[in-house]
C-alpha cells in the first residue's frame, strides 16, 4: 500500500493559551470535562486518527495557563478513553526525571492490556524547574543529566516490558499449571541512577511493547530521539524548516542502525478550515486576537523556566538572555533567541510570533489538504500532530472537510486495520529480547552442525 499519512490528535481541554476559554464555542471546564474528551476522542476516531495525545508537567505557578492550572494526569484519561474507543492510539506523556521505571513500566502495560494494544509513551525530561520541589528533590537535573537519565529510565522500562514470554502464562486449568517459570525474566539492573530487579507483574499486550515517543529538539534530545523513539514531535514554521530538521534526524536514525521509515516525524499543526478563503481568514483573526499581548509574554516565559519578561520594555529590541533557557527548554529558547536576532524583532513582536498561530494550513479544505501533502511528499512530515486552533471547532471543521479530500488522494486511511497502535503506525511487533536470544543461539547452534 502507498505511505500514508499519520495523524494524532493533541487533547489539551480548554485550549494551549491564556485566552482560548474566553472563546464562545469554548467549554470552560474542558480539562477536567470527562464527556468532553470523550466527544473529542469519538470524533478524532471517526476522522482515522492514529492516535489522542496528552501532554504534561509537573509544576504549576498562578501564572500557568487555564489548562495547565487544572487538568487530567493523562494515564488517567487514557485510562477512561480506552473504554469509550476502539481503534485509536492512546498517548500519555509521562517524565522520566520525575517518574520510578517500574510504576511507568506497569502503568503502561495496563494501559496496554486494558485498550487492548493502543497504548503510547511520550518520554520528555522535564524542563520546569519547580517540578523538583514538587518530587522532594533539592534542585532540578541539569539538561544532559535528564537525558542520560531518560535514556537508562527508558531501557529500564523496556526491559521490564519483556519479562513475561508472549506464551509463558500457560494457565492450565487440568494440570493445574498457570505459568513456565523458565519464561519469566529477572531484569536485575544496576546502572547510574536506578537500580531494579524486577520481573515486571504484567505481561505484553498484543502490541508487544506500548509505542516510544519522544519530541527532543537540542542537540542530546534529537539523539535520544533518533535512537529510541517509534514518533517524533517537531516544530516547524515552514516546509523548509521542517525538511531540515527531517533529514537531520532520519540521518541520525539511520547512522543508529535503524530503518527510517520505521520512525514518524511529526511536525505539531494548527489548522483552520475555512468553506471560502475569507472565512479562513476571519478565523485565523479570531484565534489570534485570543491571544493579546500581555498573554503573548506569558507563554513566551514558559521555555525559559517562567522567566519575568514584564520588567522589559515592549518596543525595545529583544533582550540579551545571555544562557537564559539553556537549562530549560534548550532548542524553543534558543531557537527564539536566534529568530529575534535574524529578524531584529522586539520583544513585543517575537512574543506575538511565539504565541500566535502561523499562517501555515490555514484557509479552504483543498489549500489545507494541497498544505498537508506537499509536506508529506516533499521530506518534510510523515504526518501531523494537530492541536486545535479554536476551541471545540478546528477538529470538527477538520474531519468534515479535509479527511475526505486526503483520503480520496489516496494517503490517508479509510478504514483501520487491526486497532494497535503498532498497526496504525506500520510498526513491527517487538519480539521479546529474551526470545531473541534464544532464537539467536538455535541459530547459532544449527548452522554449526553444518
Ligand atoms: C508536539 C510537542 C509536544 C510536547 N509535549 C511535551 C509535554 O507534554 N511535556 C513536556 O515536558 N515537554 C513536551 N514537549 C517538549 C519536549 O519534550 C522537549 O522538552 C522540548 O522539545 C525541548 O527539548 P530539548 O530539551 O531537547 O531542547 C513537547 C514538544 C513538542 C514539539
Amino acid at each position: 500500500m502507498a505511505r500514508q499519512l499519520k495523524f494524532g490528535f493533541v487533547l489539551h481541554g480548554v485550549g494551549a493559551g491564556w485566552g482560548d476559554w474566553r472563546h464562545p464555542a469554548a467549554v470552560t471546564d474542558a480539562s477536567v470535562n470527562f464527556g468532553f474528551y470523550k466527544e473529542q476522542a469519538q470524533l478524532a476516531e471517526q476522522g482515522r486518527f492514529d492516535f489522542l495525545f496528552v501532554a504534561d508537567s509537573v509544576h504549576i505557578t498562578p501564572r500557568s495557563s487555564p489548562h495547565y492550572l487544572n487538568r487530567f494526569e493523562p494515564l488517567t484519561i487514557l485510562s477512561a478513553l480506552a473504554g469509550a474507543t476502539s481503534y485509536i492510539g492512546l498517548v500519555a506523556t509521562v517524565t522520566a526525571s520525575y517518574s520510578e521505571p517500574f510504576t511507568v513500566a506497569r502503568q503502561f502495560a495496563s494501559l496496554d492490556h486494558i485498550s487492548n494494544g493502543r497504548a503510547g509513551w511520550n518520554v520528555v525530561t522535564s524542563w520546569l524547574d519547580g517540578s523538583a520541589r514538587n518530587y522532594s528533590k533539592p534542585t532540578h537535573y541539569e539538561h544532559d543529566v535528564r537525558y542520560a537519565l531518560a535514556k537508562e529510565h527508558l531501557s529500564v522500562v523496556q526491559g521490564l516490558w519483556d519479562s513475561w514470554e508472549d506464551d509463558a502464562l500457560v494457565r492450565d486449568k487440568e494440570t493445574g499449571v498457570f505459568f513456565d517459570p523458565k519464561k519469566l525474566h529477572r531484569l536485575d539492573h544496576k546502572g547510574d541512577f536506578f537500580s531494579v530487579e524486577g520481573p515486571l507483574n504484567i505481561s505484553r499486550s498484543r502490541q508487544g511493547q506500548p509505542v516510544i515517543f519522544q519530541a527532543g529538539a537540542s542537540e542530546d534530545g534529537k539523539q535520544f530521539a533518533a535512537t529510541q523513539a517509534d514518533a517524533i514531535f517537531f516544530h516547524a514554521d515552514t516546509l523548509e524548516e521542517a525538511q531540515a530538521y527531517y533529514r537531520d534526524v532520519k540521518a541520525r536514525v539511520a547512522a543508529a542502525g535503524r530503518n527510517p521509515d520505521e520512525v514518524h516525524l511529526l511536525p505539531g499543526i494548527r489548522p483552520i478550515v475555512g468553506r471560502t478563503a475569507e472565512e479562513a481568514e476571519r478565523k485565523y483573526e479570531e484565534s489570534a486576537s485570543l491571544v493579546p499581548i500581555e498573554n503573548a509574554i506569558a507563554a513566551l516565559a514558559r521555555p525559559f523556566n517562567d522567566h519575568d519578561f514584564s520588567a522589559y520594555p515592549l518596543d525595545a529590541p529583544f533582550p540579551d538572555l545571555g544562557d537564559l533557557g539553556r537549562n530549560s527548554q534548550q532548542s524553543a529558547s534558543d531557537r527564539i533567541k536566534q529568530v529575534s536576532k535574524d529578524k531584529g524583532w522586539t520583544l513585543r513582536e517575537v512574543a506575538l510570533w511565539h504565541a500566535r498561530p502561523k499562517r501555515t494550513f490555514v484557509g479552504t479544505a483543498e489549500q489545507v489538504a494541497d498544505e498537508i501533502q506537499r509536506w508529506f511528499e516533499n521530506g518534510g512530515a510523515d504526518g501531523f500532530n494537530f492541536f486545535e486552533a479554536l476551541p471545540n471547532t478546528s477538529l470538527k471543521d477538520f474531519v468534515a472537510l479535509v479527511v475526505p479530500l486526503l483520503q480520496a488522494r489516496g494517503i490517508y486511511r479509510t478504514q483501520y486495520g487491526q486497532g494497535t497502535l503498532r498497526d496504525n503506525l506500520d510498526l513491527p511487533v517487538p519480539v521479546n529480547r529474551y526470545v531473541e536470544v534464544e532464537e539467536t543461539a538455535e541459530e547459532e547452534a544449527t548452522a554449526c552442525s553444518f
